[in-house]
């Protein structure tokens, strides 16, 4: 029995998707537990290629079974494309289960996270995350899987929806909701996932001596307790909510495993002290084709913050690493790694909480060589198993600095440009 939880270290977009799918075939179940269509996690197998917002990564192995569950915020237009899209291209959904505790989102929230959006400048990616999240908590004017199926909707709707006009108002919106129409497509929808849909968290609990692989989306610098706040999402994204994301308990977890990308990118608004607004910025964002899944926004980059991963390898209780796309780290004849902030003359390895310190962070940096290794370089070291030195000494010290041992690393996008280190 294992159960296992993959989260993002930095601010997401790590390639947790390319992980969870090549881990996936050694467990039955494969569970995403926290955010929304906010995320996107791309996996590639052969010709196939799917950028998932919803739907977790196990969906080239239609055995097994994949959860959305109670922890994740669902979008109905976002998860009926989603089945759509992955089902046209001929893998079975068969074994989808869909939480009946998960919150939906709904018309007002996008609105108003557009208009809130203009106001805050966090950057979100407008799909009403924030405003969801913030009804789940308001309890009163949420509503959930369950919901659609109970006969009470259309009550419940007419009940929110002047609400939220009223609230929409406030920020200079006349809208008038057209609550006989969203019931219908809520009823529409809700007829399309009648069949996933059960309560999960009992589901998972039977099955747990089976191999559970819990599937985190963003990051944990995204985290709405431990991250940049306010520049970070509206739900907990480090391994703490797979547990409560699920139902499965803590005492049940296993193995945490966090998955760091070899150097840093950020999208949105927020402080990220690494950040290189220079020529090597835009060279790392070249090569690791650092545009997002979900907005298309470029994102920003720079080198890899070790400040950062030794709070959150803390924080997330790390037992092992994934390192990705250090293929994107070819061609650099430095790379630098930071090593301890300089905030107000005094020097730091601790993150700090207030970002209007974490604003003023000066990153102190150790240099290591760089290298320069092509694709068909790193198939072959990946068949003979011998990496460069410079390779080794850059993982090494993020190992030995972490305290945390390296699983794997990936060298591109797809399933097979990955190696056991
Ligand atoms: P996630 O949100 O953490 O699942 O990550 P995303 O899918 O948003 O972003 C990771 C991107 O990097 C995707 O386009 C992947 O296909 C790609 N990718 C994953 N691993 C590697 C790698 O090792 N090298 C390169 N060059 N690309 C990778
Ligand atoms: P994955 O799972 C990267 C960022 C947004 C914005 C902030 C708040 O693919 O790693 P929100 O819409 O959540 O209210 O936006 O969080 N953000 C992500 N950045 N990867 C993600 O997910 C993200 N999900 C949210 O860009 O800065
Ligand atoms: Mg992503």
């Amino acid at each position: 029995m294992t159960v296992t939880v993959v989260v993002g270290t930095q601010w997401g977009d790590e390639a947790k998707g390319k992980l969870v799918d090549i881990l996936a075939k050694d467990y039955d179940y494969v569970v995403r537990f926290n955010g929304g269509d906010n995320a996107g996690h791309t996996i590639k197998y052969g010709d196939q290629s799917f950028g998932l917002h919803l739907i977790p990564s196990g969906i080239f192995y239609p055995e097994k079974v994949k959860v959305i569950g109670n922890g994740v915020v669902i979008n109905p237009e976002t998860l009926m494309t989603e089945i759509k899209t992955v089902e046209d291209a001929g893998f079975s959904l068969d074994k989808l289960l869909i939480s009946d505790s998960a919150h939906i989102i709904l018309p007002w929230h996008k609105m108003l996270d557009a208009i809130e959006d203009e106001k805050n400048a966090i950057g979100t990616t407008k799909r009403g995350i924030g405003p969801t999240f913030s009804d789940k908590a308001n309890r009163a004017t949420a509503i959930r899987v369950c919901d659609l199926f109970n006969g009470k909707l259309r009550e419940k709707l007419e009940k929110i929806a002047k609400l939220k006009e009223k609230a929409l108002f406030a920020h200079g919106k006349d809208v008038n909701f057209n609550v006989d129409e969203l019931a219908t497509s809520l009823e529409q929808f809700s007829e399309k996932i009648k069949p996933f849909v059960t309560d999960t968290r009992f589901v998972l609990n039977k099955a747990i001596d089976k191999n559970i692989l819990l599937e985190g989306a963003q990051g944990a610098l995204l985290d709405v307790d431990h991250g940049t706040y306010p520049y970070v999402t509206s739900s907990n994204t480090t391994s703490g909510s797979a547990s409560t994301g699920s139902g499965i308990p803590p005492n049940k977890i296993t193995n945490i495993i966090g998955v760091t990308k070899a150097y840093t990118t950020r999208v949105g608004e927020g402080p990220f002290p690494t950040e290189l607004m220079d020529e090597v910025g835009e060279k790392l964002r070249q090569q690791g084709h650092e545009f997002g899944t979900t907005t298309g926004r470029p994102r920003r980059c720079g080198w890899l913050d070790l400040v950062v991963l030794k709070y959150t390898s803390m924080i997330n209780g790390l037992d092992e690493l994934a390192i990705t796309k250090l293929d994107v780290l070819t061609g650099f004849e430095e790379i630098k790694v930071c090593v301890a902030y300089e905030i107000n003359g005094q020097t730091t390895e601790e993150f700090p909480s207030d970002i209007t310190l974490l604003e003023q962070a000066k990153p102190v940096y150790k240099t290591f060589k760089g290298w320069n290794m092509s694709k068909e370089d790193w198939i072959k070291a990946s068949e003979t198993k011998q990496l460069p030195e410079e390779v080794k000494t850059y993982l090494n010290f993020i190992a030995d600095q972490l305290n945390v041992k390296i699983k794997l690393i990936s060298f591109g996008p797809e399933r097979n440009e990955t190696m056991l280190y």
